[in-house]
Protein backbone atom coordinates (compact mmCIF):
# COMPACT_ATOMS: atom_id res chain seq x y z
CA UNK A 1 0.00 0.00 0.00
CA UNK A 2 1.00 3.52 -0.49
CA UNK A 3 -0.25 6.71 0.89
CA UNK A 4 0.30 10.72 -0.01
CA UNK A 5 -0.57 13.71 1.16
CA UNK A 6 -0.92 16.76 -0.71
CA UNK A 7 -0.46 19.93 0.99
CA UNK A 8 0.12 23.57 1.05
CA UNK A 9 1.58 25.27 3.69
CA UNK A 10 2.10 29.26 3.85
CA UNK A 11 4.89 29.14 6.77
CA UNK A 12 5.66 25.70 7.13
CA UNK A 13 3.34 24.77 10.72
CA UNK A 14 1.20 22.59 7.34
CA UNK A 15 4.15 20.95 6.39
CA UNK A 16 5.43 19.92 9.57
CA UNK A 17 2.44 18.87 10.84
CA UNK A 18 2.39 16.48 7.48
CA UNK A 19 5.63 15.67 8.02
CA UNK A 20 4.75 13.95 11.46
CA UNK A 21 1.85 12.36 10.54
CA UNK A 22 4.35 10.69 7.62
CA UNK A 23 6.59 9.31 10.39
CA UNK A 24 4.33 8.50 13.06
CA UNK A 25 1.58 6.57 10.91
CA UNK A 26 4.21 3.43 10.29
CA UNK A 27 1.89 1.47 8.06
CA UNK A 28 2.50 2.36 5.09
CA UNK A 29 4.49 4.78 3.35
CA UNK A 30 3.19 8.30 2.69
CA UNK A 31 4.83 10.44 -0.13
CA UNK A 32 4.70 14.25 0.92
CA UNK A 33 3.25 16.15 -2.03
CA UNK A 34 3.69 19.90 -2.41
CA UNK A 35 1.06 21.59 -4.44
CA UNK A 36 2.81 24.60 -5.14
CA UNK A 37 5.28 22.26 -6.74
CA UNK A 38 3.32 19.82 -8.47
CA UNK A 39 0.30 21.13 -9.57
CA UNK A 40 -1.70 18.48 -10.89
CA UNK A 41 0.25 15.32 -9.12
CA UNK A 42 -0.44 11.51 -10.68
CA UNK A 43 -2.68 10.40 -7.42
CA UNK A 44 -3.00 7.30 -9.04
CA UNK A 45 -0.57 4.75 -7.63
CA UNK A 46 -2.01 5.84 -3.98
CA UNK A 47 -4.17 3.80 -2.34
CA UNK A 48 -5.05 6.65 0.75
CA UNK A 49 -4.32 10.53 0.03
CA UNK A 50 -4.89 12.99 2.49
CA UNK A 51 -5.52 16.56 1.59
CA UNK A 52 -3.82 19.64 4.31
CA UNK A 53 -3.70 23.19 4.72
CA UNK A 54 -4.12 25.86 6.78
CA UNK A 55 -6.81 28.28 7.28
CA UNK A 56 -7.33 31.09 5.25
CA UNK A 57 -10.27 33.50 6.42
CA UNK A 58 -12.29 30.37 8.05
CA UNK A 59 -11.64 28.33 4.78
CA UNK A 60 -8.70 26.65 2.99
CA UNK A 61 -6.96 29.19 0.82
CA UNK A 62 -8.17 30.10 -2.36
CA UNK A 63 -4.61 28.09 -3.84
CA UNK A 64 -5.89 25.14 -2.36
CA UNK A 65 -9.43 25.02 -3.07
CA UNK A 66 -8.63 25.37 -7.05
CA UNK A 67 -6.20 22.18 -6.56
CA UNK A 68 -8.68 20.75 -4.80
CA UNK A 69 -11.52 21.63 -8.02
CA UNK A 70 -9.13 20.51 -10.55
CA UNK A 71 -8.32 17.06 -9.49
CA UNK A 72 -8.87 14.18 -12.56
CA UNK A 73 -12.30 12.40 -10.78
CA UNK A 74 -11.79 9.11 -8.72
CA UNK A 75 -13.86 6.16 -7.77
CA UNK A 76 -13.95 6.12 -4.54
CA UNK A 77 -10.60 5.97 -3.22
CA UNK A 78 -9.93 6.62 0.64
CA UNK A 79 -8.68 10.24 2.08
CA UNK A 80 -8.55 12.16 4.86
CA UNK A 81 -8.71 16.05 5.46
CA UNK A 82 -6.32 18.43 7.96
CA UNK A 83 -5.66 21.71 8.12
CA UNK A 84 -3.64 23.89 10.66
CA UNK A 85 -4.92 26.92 12.12
CA UNK A 86 -3.87 29.92 14.34
CA UNK A 87 -7.12 31.44 16.38
CA UNK A 88 -10.60 29.79 14.54
CA UNK A 89 -10.65 27.56 11.91
CA UNK A 90 -14.64 27.58 10.74
CA UNK A 91 -15.46 25.94 8.20
CA UNK A 92 -12.01 25.12 6.75
CA UNK A 93 -12.39 21.07 7.25
CA UNK A 94 -15.67 21.14 5.87
CA UNK A 95 -14.96 22.49 3.14
CA UNK A 96 -11.62 20.15 2.40
CA UNK A 97 -13.96 17.12 2.77
CA UNK A 98 -16.59 18.93 0.91
CA UNK A 99 -14.40 19.39 -2.63
CA UNK A 100 -12.68 16.00 -2.13
CA UNK A 101 -16.09 14.45 -1.83
CA UNK A 102 -16.54 16.53 -4.70
CA UNK A 103 -14.23 14.50 -7.01
CA UNK A 104 -14.96 11.39 -5.59
CA UNK A 105 -12.87 10.64 -2.49
CA UNK A 106 -14.46 9.02 0.20
CA UNK A 107 -13.37 11.17 3.77
CA UNK A 108 -12.24 8.61 6.26
CA UNK A 109 -11.70 11.29 8.62
CA UNK A 110 -10.44 15.02 9.59
CA UNK A 111 -8.62 16.61 11.60
CA UNK A 112 -8.04 20.82 12.31
CA UNK A 113 -5.24 21.57 15.10
CA UNK A 114 -4.09 24.86 16.28
CA UNK A 115 -0.84 26.34 16.01
CA UNK A 116 1.13 29.56 15.85
CA UNK A 117 -0.49 32.21 13.86
CA UNK A 118 0.68 33.16 10.40
CA UNK A 119 -1.71 36.20 10.01
CA UNK A 120 0.57 39.21 10.77
CA UNK A 121 -2.45 41.38 11.29
CA UNK A 122 -3.14 39.15 14.39
CA UNK A 123 0.75 39.28 15.57
CA UNK A 124 0.67 42.39 15.65
CA UNK A 125 -2.14 42.57 18.18
CA UNK A 126 0.50 40.65 20.45
CA UNK A 127 -2.54 37.74 19.13
CA UNK A 128 0.21 34.65 18.31
CA UNK A 129 -0.45 31.34 19.54
CA UNK A 130 2.69 31.01 20.14
CA UNK A 131 2.30 28.13 22.18
CA UNK A 132 -0.60 26.21 20.68
CA UNK A 133 -1.03 23.63 20.48
CA UNK A 134 -1.82 23.07 24.19
CA UNK A 135 -1.04 19.66 25.99
CA UNK A 136 -5.05 18.44 25.08
CA UNK A 137 -5.12 20.02 21.63
CA UNK A 138 -1.80 17.51 21.07
CA UNK A 139 -3.86 14.78 22.75
CA UNK A 140 -6.64 14.80 20.15
CA UNK A 141 -3.85 15.43 17.62
CA UNK A 142 -2.01 11.93 18.36
CA UNK A 143 -6.14 10.39 18.93
CA UNK A 144 -6.39 11.43 15.25
CA UNK A 145 -3.16 9.42 14.63
CA UNK A 146 -4.10 6.34 16.49
CA UNK A 147 -7.76 6.35 14.27
CA UNK A 148 -6.34 7.55 10.80
CA UNK A 149 -3.58 4.77 11.62
CA UNK A 150 -6.39 2.23 12.73
CA UNK A 151 -8.62 2.75 9.04
CA UNK A 152 -5.12 2.10 7.26
CA UNK A 153 -4.43 -1.05 9.12
CA UNK A 154 -8.14 -1.95 7.83
CA UNK A 155 -7.48 -1.43 4.41
CA UNK A 156 -4.51 -3.52 4.57
CA UNK A 157 -6.06 -6.31 5.91
CA UNK A 158 -8.49 -5.97 2.88
CA UNK A 159 -11.77 -4.48 5.37
CA UNK A 160 -13.48 -1.69 4.75
CA UNK A 161 -12.69 1.28 7.55
CA UNK A 162 -15.51 3.48 8.88
CA UNK A 163 -16.24 6.64 6.91
CA UNK A 164 -16.52 8.97 9.67
CA UNK A 165 -16.48 11.83 7.26
CA UNK A 166 -16.13 15.69 8.75
CA UNK A 167 -18.60 17.29 11.44
CA UNK A 168 -18.54 20.97 12.66
CA UNK A 169 -19.49 22.51 16.00
CA UNK A 170 -22.45 24.55 15.63
CA UNK A 171 -20.96 28.41 15.62
CA UNK A 172 -18.53 26.46 13.38
CA UNK A 173 -21.47 26.03 10.98
CA UNK A 174 -23.07 29.41 11.31
CA UNK A 175 -19.81 31.32 9.83
CA UNK A 176 -20.58 33.22 6.98
CA UNK A 177 -18.64 32.43 3.91
CA UNK A 178 -16.38 35.87 3.65
CA UNK A 179 -15.59 37.53 -0.12
CA UNK A 180 -12.63 36.10 -2.16
CA UNK A 181 -11.49 39.42 -1.97
CA UNK A 182 -11.62 40.35 1.90
CA UNK A 183 -8.28 39.15 2.29
CA UNK A 184 -6.76 41.18 -0.25
CA UNK A 185 -8.71 44.39 0.87
CA UNK A 186 -7.43 44.31 4.53
CA UNK A 187 -3.67 43.90 3.39
CA UNK A 188 -3.95 46.54 1.27
CA UNK A 189 -1.29 47.63 -1.06
CA UNK A 190 1.96 46.01 -0.81
CA UNK A 191 5.16 48.80 -1.25
CA UNK A 192 8.58 47.80 -1.52
CA UNK A 193 11.46 49.42 0.90
CA UNK A 194 14.05 50.16 -2.01
CA UNK A 195 16.68 50.41 0.62
CA UNK A 196 16.49 47.09 1.33
CA UNK A 197 15.16 45.28 -1.01
CA UNK A 198 18.10 42.92 -3.18
CA UNK A 199 16.17 42.26 -5.64
CA UNK A 200 16.58 38.89 -4.44
CA UNK A 201 13.02 37.45 -5.90
CA UNK A 202 12.12 35.17 -2.75
CA UNK A 203 8.41 37.26 -3.04
CA UNK A 204 8.18 35.96 -6.88
CA UNK A 205 9.05 32.43 -5.57
CA UNK A 206 6.61 32.09 -2.86
CA UNK A 207 4.06 33.69 -3.78
CA UNK A 208 1.25 31.39 -4.89
CA UNK A 209 -0.93 33.15 -6.89
CA UNK A 210 1.71 34.20 -9.31
CA UNK A 211 1.14 38.37 -8.51
CA UNK A 212 4.41 39.26 -8.22
CA UNK A 213 7.14 40.00 -10.94
CA UNK A 214 10.55 41.59 -10.90
CA UNK A 215 11.60 44.77 -12.64
CA UNK A 216 14.29 44.94 -10.85
CA UNK A 217 12.31 45.56 -7.59
CA UNK A 218 8.85 43.44 -6.89
CA UNK A 219 6.08 45.33 -9.27
CA UNK A 220 2.57 43.70 -7.46
CA UNK A 221 -0.43 42.80 -9.60
CA UNK A 222 -2.79 43.53 -7.53
CA UNK A 223 -5.50 41.97 -9.60
CA UNK A 224 -3.99 38.53 -9.07
CA UNK A 225 -3.43 39.45 -5.43
CA UNK A 226 -4.94 37.19 -3.02
CA UNK A 227 -3.95 39.35 0.30
CA UNK A 228 -2.10 35.59 1.47
CA UNK A 229 0.93 37.86 3.26
CA UNK A 230 3.65 35.01 1.93
CA UNK A 231 5.33 38.08 0.22
CA UNK A 232 5.18 40.08 3.88
CA UNK A 233 6.40 36.63 6.00
CA UNK A 234 8.65 35.77 3.39
CA UNK A 235 10.64 38.49 2.63
CA UNK A 236 14.39 38.19 4.14
CA UNK A 237 14.91 41.78 4.62
CA UNK A 238 11.39 42.49 5.73
CA UNK A 239 11.85 45.12 2.68
CA UNK A 240 7.96 44.44 1.52
CA UNK A 241 5.41 46.19 3.89
CA UNK A 242 1.84 47.43 3.75
CA UNK A 243 0.67 50.39 4.34
CA UNK A 244 -0.83 49.88 7.64
CA UNK A 245 1.92 46.78 8.52
CA UNK A 246 5.63 46.87 8.82
CA UNK A 247 8.51 45.37 10.62
CA UNK A 248 5.73 43.78 13.03
CA UNK A 249 4.17 40.31 13.18
CA UNK A 250 6.04 38.22 10.32
CA UNK A 251 5.60 34.61 10.54
CA UNK A 252 8.12 32.75 8.28
CA UNK A 253 8.61 29.31 9.42
CA UNK A 254 7.21 27.27 12.50
CA UNK A 255 8.23 28.48 15.87
CA UNK A 256 11.07 26.48 17.97
CA UNK A 257 8.34 25.40 20.18
CA UNK A 258 5.93 23.60 17.47
CA UNK A 259 9.53 22.32 16.07
CA UNK A 260 9.90 20.64 19.52
CA UNK A 261 6.59 19.32 19.91
CA UNK A 262 6.03 18.07 16.42
CA UNK A 263 9.58 16.58 15.90
CA UNK A 264 8.20 13.00 16.18
C1 LIG B 1 -3.81 35.28 5.10
C2 LIG B 1 -4.01 34.45 6.33
C3 LIG B 1 -5.29 34.24 6.80
C4 LIG B 1 -5.48 33.48 7.96
N1 LIG B 1 -6.76 33.27 8.41
C5 LIG B 1 -6.96 32.51 9.51
C6 LIG B 1 -8.28 32.28 10.00
O1 LIG B 1 -9.28 32.72 9.44
N2 LIG B 1 -8.42 31.55 11.12
C7 LIG B 1 -7.34 31.01 11.77
O2 LIG B 1 -7.54 30.32 12.77
N3 LIG B 1 -6.08 31.19 11.33
C8 LIG B 1 -5.86 31.93 10.22
N4 LIG B 1 -4.60 32.11 9.75
C9 LIG B 1 -3.48 31.49 10.49
C10 LIG B 1 -3.02 30.18 9.86
O3 LIG B 1 -4.11 29.38 9.48
C11 LIG B 1 -2.17 29.37 10.86
O4 LIG B 1 -1.19 30.13 11.45
C12 LIG B 1 -1.58 28.16 10.14
O5 LIG B 1 -1.01 27.28 11.08
C13 LIG B 1 -0.51 28.53 9.13
O6 LIG B 1 -0.11 27.35 8.50
P1 LIG B 1 1.14 27.30 7.52
O7 LIG B 1 2.35 27.66 8.36
O8 LIG B 1 1.16 25.90 7.04
O9 LIG B 1 0.89 28.29 6.46
C14 LIG B 1 -4.37 32.89 8.62
C15 LIG B 1 -3.08 33.10 8.12
C16 LIG B 1 -2.90 33.86 6.98
C17 LIG B 1 -1.51 34.06 6.46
Amino acid sequence: MQAAICYYSGSGNTELACEYLAQRIEAVPFDLVDITESDQPDLEPYDVVGFATFTDFFAPPQRFQTFLTSLSPQKGDYAFVFNTYGSFSGKTLKVLADLAAARGYRIMLGHSLHTPESYPPLNALGITSESAPKPRELDAFEEFVERLTTKIETLQAGGEPEIEGVKLKLFQRLMPALPRTTSQTLMGDKHVDAQRCTECGTCVAVCPYEAIHLNPKPVFDEARCYGCWACYNHCPEQAIHTTRYRDVGHYATPNAELQEKLAG
